[in-house]
């Protein structure tokens, strides 16, 4: 076959301006993450009445609260007087939440206290800090900036169909957070995290620890997972990866129950808030979760160094855009779920 022939069989990524270019990353922020279920934490932090933690949602800062009514709420964390942030912390527990600015207090549901600088408080809804959708998944928080989009069972069903087989999830607790921020667009982040093509040349602990020849990659609908089963093991639960449309990545590991979660946040179109989080049914870790913490980590690091090396060389001219190998497919089905949010 003719060198020609040969490049027309190939197929090919996502074009690499979509990874440098401030317009792209401008469009997805409201085309991906300001339309799409995003998960921004999980139950334990915000186990007690007046629990609350605020979430910065690619420019949009959002606070979830545990309220008197004893429900999880989520809003925007801006004052509707003036337009300031009200909750300045990343976490704490609150019996009102209160703007600095001119003293307007707010009720943990975001409904208007006072407004000290009014004579009356009753001004109601344009004076209460605004809603947003928020839903519980096996523990999971998940929030949606668009107030028409479908309910997350609608468009994630045969995920939680699929990771409901984990009955030990709704019993964990967030042990552990790590934030870093990766040189990288998001997009790189998420693509390494699909294939395991590099694992063997990029990962010697992963390699030796996972048997890569019974490695799969199954893409689904608004989701794909990972199978791999360890290196010591006939048969048995192996590792499980998933990623979660757009931005969520959660790892399940053999051993005790645990769960990792990896959110990636775009800050601008080349680097990203990467936050890690470790969950365990217990937070005394026992020297197995801590050495599984420590792997992770590892791991992970690995992988920094390989996205900002591929980061810096994304913007040259020498190359428009990458090839998928055939066992590339669960990044191909990334990219196609970029493709087709973009045209919306
Ligand atoms: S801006 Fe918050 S009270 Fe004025
Ligand atoms: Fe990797």
């Amino acid at each position: 076959m003719s060198t020609k022939e040969e490049m027309k069989r190939l197929d090919y990524t996502l074009p690499y301006n979509k990874y440098v270019d401030p317009e792209v990353m401008k469009e997805e922020r409201e085309k991906i993450f300001y339309k799409n279920w995003i998960m921004v934490g999980h139950t334990s932090q915000v186990e007690k009445v007046g629990d609350f933690f605020t979430f910065d949602l690619v420019g949009e800062p959002i606070i979830v609260t545990r309220g008197k009514d004893e429900e999880l709420h989520a809003f925007y964390n801006i004052c509707p007087h003036r337009g300031a942030i009200v909750e300045r912390t990343e976490q704490g527990n609150k019996k009102i939440l209160q703007c600095i600015y001119h003293g307007w207090t707010f009720h943990l549901d975001g409904k208007v206290n006072r407004t000290p600088n009014f004579k009356t408080n009753d001004i109601e809804k344009p004076s209460c800090m605004t809603p947003i959708r928020l839903e519980v998944h096996q523990s999971m928080i998940f929030v949606n900036l668009n107030q028409d989009a479908p309910a997350f069972e609608t468009d994630y069903q045969s995920f939680l169909n699929n990771i409901n087989e984990y009955t030990f999830l709704s019993s964990l607790k967030k042990v552990r957070e790590n934030r870093r921020i990766v040189q990288a667009n998001w997009k790189s982040i998420i693509d390494n995290y699909l294939e395991c093509d590099h694992c063997q040349i990029a990962h010697p602990s992963f390699s030796k620890a996972f048997d890569l020849t019974k490695y799969s990659i199954t893409p689904c609908d608004n989701f794909s997972y990972q199978c791999t089963t360890a290196s010591d093991e006939e048969e048995g639960p192996g590792a499980r990866f998933y990623w979660v449309w757009p931005n969520t990545m959660i790892s399940i590991y053999p051993g005790t129950g645990n769960m990792t979660t990896s959110h990636i946040i775009p800050v601008d179109e080349k680097s990203s808030l990467a936050i890690y989080r470790y969950y365990f049914a217990d937070e005394n870790l026992t020297a197995d979760e801590e050495d599984l913490i420590k792997f992770v980590d590892q791991v992970r690091e690995e992988d920094f160094e390989l996205v900002e090396l591929l980061q810096s060389g994304l913007h040259s001219r020498a190359c428009g855009r990458g090839v998928y190998s055939p066992t590339e497919h669960g990044l191909k089905h990334f990219h196609q779920l970029v493709t087709k949010a973009m045209q919306s």
